[in-house]
């Protein structure tokens, strides 16, 4: 059942080329040129009455959602929240009726991710889920529902689920912006192009996974590191981070790379490892410089780059190259690596890689 692989986390890590290809799948029009939805029960004058999204989940459906977030504003133009699910009906979240509520929960039962879901019907407002569940509860009780087709998962660590949910996040973001008419058409062909090629770019960086590995066995003689990164990259250091401590309990920090100064740039000792992320190209040269500073102090940094930005290696102790995408796509290929080094780190411990300790594959308690 585990189709050769010494893990589930493992078989499902290698699955997520065939999950983006199932969750595009005929939601691709056959020119390329525009997304197909017909799932949604939304009418042009719906999406045009939208007037804020609120996004609402829970851990690495959060962390998608923190992309979903990205994606919407920038190719959709309407202003997002994102928040975790057991905060959100606490603070007296804005919601009113023309707000969209995004429930984003693999499983589709999550207690307090159903609860928000709750509170924004009660509200008035209408409700889209994203969920890899048919006929969960999240998937009855809302409005909307976009399926994720990454098939079962069974690793307590999420892996194919999430990178599905932000296949999910890109097709609804330029559905939103073909309906809005705020991103040209060439723009949209050229994202949809980008799509496309993920699955592949992920086949070629599963292909060899020796160097992840290696450094995996490096870290795992620590107690503590950083992941850094700004922007999209941040967002997918938060997930990286997430994982790492899930299946490894090796203690880590997301930080967004240019907040280190404001205080947690004392942390950084040396030989302490830093994991940074300057994939997006608008963003390389900022990140590049808050690498300088945490190499300055000793650290040792493992960057994760765009093939072609054959300068960091200048900077960094090692590097890792992942494909050439859009700067918007790049958290579907650069969480790959991140998903590796937690799996190879928690195997060189020795933990039980899907099923670590303390946590339920359903969280369905407040
Ligand atoms: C981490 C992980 C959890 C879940 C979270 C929400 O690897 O799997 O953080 O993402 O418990 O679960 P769902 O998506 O089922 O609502």
């Amino acid at each position: 059942e585990k189709a050769g692989f010494d893990h589930f986390m493992l078989k499902e890590i290698h699955e997520q080329p065939k999950a983006y290809r199932d969750t595009m799948g005929s939601r691709l029009s056959a020119d390329g040129r525009s997304v197909v939805l017909n799932e949604l029960n939304m009418s042009k004058e719906d999406i045009q009455a939208i007037s804020r999204i609120h996004i609402v989940a829970c851990g690495t459906a959060y962390h998608a959602g923190l992309i979903g977030k990205n994606v919407i504003e920038k190719l959709a133009r309407i202003p997002v929240e994102t928040d975790v699910a057991s905060e959100y009906r606490y603070r007296t979240p804005i919601i009113t009726k023309d707000t969209l509520v995004i429930v984003v929960s693999q499983s589709g039962e999550t207690a307090d991710t159903l609860a928000a879901l709750r509170e924004a019907k009660r509200c008035g407002a209408r409700v889209l889920a994203i969920t890899n569940v048919v006929g969960s509860s999240a998937a009855r009780e809302a409005d909307d529902v976009i399926t994720t087709w990454a098939g079962p998962e069974i690793a307590v660590a999420s892996t194919k689920a999430y990178t599905s949910q932000l296949i999910a996040f890109y097709l609804l973001g330029l559905y939103l912006a073909q309906t809005l008419g705020t991103v040209s058409a060439d723009e949209i062909a050229e994202t949809i192009a980008g799509l496309r090629k993920l699955p592949e770019q992920v086949e070629a960086i599963l292909k060899d996974s020796s160097a992840i590995e290696s450094y995996a066995k490096q870290i795992a003689e620590h107690e503590d590191l950083f992941f850094i990164g700004r922007g999209l990259d941040y967002a997918v250091a938060l997930e990286g981070s997430l994982k790492l401590k899930e299946i490894s309990y090796i203690h880590s920090e997301a930080y967004a790379a240019g907040e280190l100064k404001h205080g947690t740039l004392a942390l950084i000792e040396e030989g302490i490892p830093v994991i940074a992320l300057a994939i997006q190209s608008d963003l390389f040269e900022k990140t590049v410089s808050n690498i300088k500073e945490v190499k300055a102090r000793g650290a040792n940094v493992f960057g994760i780059a765009a093939e072609g930005e054959e300068e960091l290696a200048k900077s960094v102790d090692q590097v890792f190259y992942v494909p050439k995408t859009l700067d918007l796509l790049s958290p579907a290929l650069s969480v790959v690596p991140l998903q590796l080094l937690s799996y190879y780190a928690s195997l060189a411990l020795g933990h039980d890689v899907d099923k670590p300790r303390n946590l339920a594959k359903s969280v369905t308690v407040e």
